[in-house]
């Protein structure tokens, strides 16, 4: 066992944060042997049952749950940085060309690594992440987390039309690799398999189908894609699908929509298209940097709450601009201002730090597991330090509520503010 002093940041069931100015932290096996928080609380409450334990004094730290990014490519690591008219322009330019490389199972292996070490130093500790449409990315990605102790989520992307030579999949063995990569990742240790259909545009309908029907016979397993994220692409996946109500109704009408099925954007929706999300239990990856950098448009809030579905915060790297978990919360915060519905949300920090932490984990479906700190989550955390630059430490040291702390680090954090990042307790 090992504890730590420090300020401390955890979330109640409600999504309300709690915090411990003078904080302890205990780090454990549980029963399994696997590294967990064992208690959380004020100093003043828990320091003398745990005397005999050794604590490490943090005190003017924050310790704050690792972060949850919902939704990035790991193969777009290099693509961050490249300017488009727009989605479509930007995937055929730039992206489909560049992932075309991860067919070299060394070349993904150094992105992977690459990757991890920006995570890391970025304070990110579980992640739904595309891979590219070869089996050799998902393997290095899959195969760099597990030596890391990492929780990840990733899958092999489908793609079998409308994309170039060199990243389109073939329909039969798209599926076959599919349910291959299932069974050789998902559940192994800290990792999870997605069913990644890429977007509809991309894939046929057979394709389609076939993942719907291993979605169905692998309930456990994640399922990710893109909708509803810019406006050509609506009209697109429409006129290729016309039998659907809507984009959205598109993954509804292929078995594609259900509990741990998390679409990224979700912008250009109706109260349809929300009620949808709503029934089925899928949740929204929201990707605001991705979103203002590729003039998409804007995550409605107000409406996604009036409806009421699950949706946490996204970098999208390499449409995304960072990685960055106070960046996304930034840009969140200022498409909050912003609104489609022109209401012009104000978004309270604690909440903007629950939808990139414990709402990411609960959008997952794994509240409880990750993305808290609460007894009994895994001992995945950072340790960020107010007063790492400073501007912050000018502006951190006024801050006379838990909402002033954390705004500043929000809008005047960075990767600098991350002091350390531990994952399964190291
Ligand atoms: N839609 C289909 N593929 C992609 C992608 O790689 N990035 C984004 N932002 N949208 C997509
Ligand atoms: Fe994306």
């Amino acid at each position: 066992m090992k504890a730590y002093r420090a300020q401390l940041l955890r979330f109640d069931d409600d999504g309300q944060p709690l915090y411990d100015s003078d904080g302890l932290l205990v780090v454990g096996p549980d029963a399994q042997g696997r590294p967990v928080v064992r208690a959380a609380g004020a100093w003043q409450a828990l320091g003398s049952r745990f005397a005999g334990v050794a604590v490490e004094d943090l005190r003017g730290c924050l310790i704050a749950p690792g972060f949850v990014d919902l939704h990035i490519h790991y193969p777009q690591t290099d693509v961050i940085g490249s300017p488009a008219e727009g989605l479509l322009p930007w995937l055929a330019d730039y992206t489909f060309p560049h992932e075309a490389r991860f067919a070299d199972a060394d070349y993904a292996a150094e992105v992977a690594r690459f990757f991890f070490n920006e995570l890391d130093r970025h304070g990110v500790t579980t992640a739904l992440a595309f891979s590219t449409s070869h089996v050799a990315s998902v393997d290095a990605l899959m195969g760099e987390a597990r030596a890391r102790g990492r929780r990840l989520v990733t899958g092999k992307c489908l793609m079998d039309r409308h994309c170039p030579d060199g990243v389109r999949d073939d329909t039969e063995q798209s599926l076959i690799d599919t349910e291959d990569l299932i069974r050789r990742w998902h559940g192994v240790e800290r990792l999870g398999y997605a069913i990644t259909p890429r977007f509809a545009p991309s894939c046929s309908e057979p394709q389609l189908a076939g993942a719907g029907e291993l979605a169905q016979k692998y309930p456990d397993v994640w399922i990710q894609s893109h909708v509803a994220e810019n406006l050509d692409e609506i009209r697109w996946a429409r006129s290729l699908f016309p039998r659907s109500s809507s984009y959205l109704a598109i993954y509804d009408d292929f078995g594609l929509m259900r509990e741990r099925a998390i679409y990224a954007h979700c912008i250009h929706f109706d109260d349809d298209d929300r009620a949808r999300m709503r029934a089925t239990g899928a949740a929204a990856a929201v990707c605001p940097t991705s979103n203002l950098f590729l003039g998409s448009g804007f995550f409605d809030y107000a409406g996604a709450n009036r409806v009421g579905f699950r949706y946490g915060l996204a970098s999208d790297v390499g449409g995304g601009t960072s990685f960055s978990p106070f960046q996304t919360m930034l840009a969140a915060y200022q498409v909050g201002r912003e609104g489609q519905s022109k209401a012009g949300l104000c978004l309270a920090p604690a909440q903007l730090w629950w939808q990139h932490t414990a709402g990411a984990a609960a959008a997952l479906g794994l509240d409880g597991v990750v993305g808290n700190l609460q007894p009994g989550c895994e001992a995945d955390f950072v340790v960020i330090d107010p007063r790492a630059t400073p501007m912050l430490e000018r502006k951190t040291t006024q801050a006379d509520s838990l909402d002033e702390l954390l705004f500043a680090l929000i809008v005047l954090g960075d990767d600098r503010a991350i002091q350390r990042t531990v994952i399964a307790g190291r």
